[in-house]
C-alpha cells in the first residue's frame, strides 16, 4: 500500500484533498472509517493531545491499524496539534503515521526553532523504526478549540495583514524540514456563530508556490462548500475537520437518548451517533473527493 505521503501528493496531481477528521473514541473512528470505506478513499484520523489522552496513544494507534490490516483500506493516523517533543516522541514510538508540530503561537523564530528539533526528532525515530513519518509545521494562530464560538478569538489572525506572508512560508519550509505545511489563510478552528470568515485564495495559490510542499486547511468546519473547491484548486491537500463531528455526536447522542427514556444498554443508544457523524464525514468526503 502506499503511504501517507504518497496519497498526499496523488491527491496534490488530482486536484482532490485528503479528509482528516478528529475522533475522541471508538464511535467516531467506526464512523469515519465506515463512511470513507464506503466511498472508497483514503482518510485521515486525528487525535490532538486532548483527544489521544483520553482514547490512549498506543490504544489509538492499535485501533486504526486494526482497520488498516483487517480490511487493507488506507486509514491512517495524525497526532494532531502536538506542543511540546515529548509529546511527539511518544506518537511516533506508537506507531502515528505523521503529527502536526504547533508552534503557532510562538514568534517565527522560535516556531523555526523547535519545528526544525520536532523533524530531526522524528525523523532520528522513524529511521530507526524504518517507518515513514511525516511532519507538518504551521505558522499563524487560528485559535485552539474545536468548538462553537460567539465571537473569533481576539488574537487569532482574521485579517488578511496577520495572515502567514509568503516569505515566511518560504523560509519556515525551507528552515525547518517539514513535509506539510499549515497557514493561516482566514480559516479558524471552530464554528463562529454568525458564519466563519472567507477563505484567501489568492494567498493559498501564492504559498503553494513558495512553500514547494502540500498544504493542509485547518479550521475545516463552518467553510462553505465554493470556498472548499477553490481551496483544493488552489493548493490545498489535506482538511480538518472536528467541531462539525462533535456537534453530529452530541446530537446523536442526544436524539437517542430521548428516543429511549429507558435504555441503558451503551451499544444499543451509540449507534446514532456513530449514523450523525457519518452522514457529515460522507458530505465531507464527497466533496473534498469530488465525487458530487
Ligand atoms: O485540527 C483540527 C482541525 O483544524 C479542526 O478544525 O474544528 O474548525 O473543524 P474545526
Ligand atoms: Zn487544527
Amino acid at each position: 500500500m502506499k503511504n501517507l505521503f504518497e496519497f498526499i501528493k496523488e491527491a496534490e496531481e488530482k486536484k482532490t484533498a485528503i479528509g482528516h477528521f478528529n475522533v475522541s473514541d471508538i464511535v467516531g473512528l467506526r464512523a469515519v472509517f465506515e463512511a470513507a470505506r464506503e466511498l472508497n478513499v483514503p482518510v485521515i484520523i486525528g487525535v490532538s493531545e486532548g483527544e489521544r489522552g483520553f482514547i490512549g496513544v498506543k490504544q489509538i494507534s492499535a485501533l486504526v491499524k486494526s482497520f488498516q490490516e483487517e480490511y487493507d483500506y488506507p486509514i491512517f493516523l495524525n497526532a494532531d496539534h502536538t506542543h511540546s517533543l515529548d509529546k511527539l516522541k511518544e506518537v511516533v514510538e506508537a506507531g502515528f503515521d505523521s503529527a502536526v508540530f504547533d508552534g503557532s503561537k510562538l514568534s517565527i523564530e522560535e516556531n523555526i526553532k523547535i519545528t526544525k528539533d520536532a523533524v530531526e526528532l522524528a525523523k532520528s525515530i522513524s529511521v530507526s523504526r524504518r517507518t515513514n513519518f511525516i511532519i507538518e509545521g504551521e505558522i499563524g494562530y487560528i485559535g485552539s478549540g474545536s468548538i462553537i464560538l460567539k465571537e473569533i478569538p481576539e488574537d487569532a489572525a482574521i485579517n488578511p495583514e496577520d495572515f502567514t506572508k509568503l516569505e515566511n512560508a518560504t523560509k519556515f519550509v525551507k528552515e525547518t524540514g517539514v513535509n506539510l505545511f499549515a497557514p493561516a489563510v482566514g480559516n479558524i478552528h471552530g464554528i463562529i456563530t454568525n458564519g466563519n470568515p472567507k477563505l484567501d485564495i489568492e494567498r493559498i495559490k501564492e504559498i503553494r508556490k513558495s512553500a514547494g510542499v502540500p498544504l493542509v486547511l485547518h479550521g475545516g468546519s463552518g467553510i462553505k462548500d465554493e470556498d472548499f473547491l477553490a481551496a483544493i484548486d488552489a493548493g490545498i491537500s489535506v482538511i480538518h475537520i472536528n467541531t462539525e463531528l462533535r456537534i453530529a455526536w452530541r446530537k446523536g447522542m442526544e436524539a437517542a437518548l430521548s428516543q429511549n427514556p429507558e435504555e441503558i444498554v451503551p451499544y444499543k443508544i451509540l449507534p446514532k451517533a456513530v449514523e450523525e457523524i457519518k452522514a457529515i464525514v460522507i458530505q465531507r468526503l464527497k466533496l473534498f473527493n469530488k465525487l458530487i
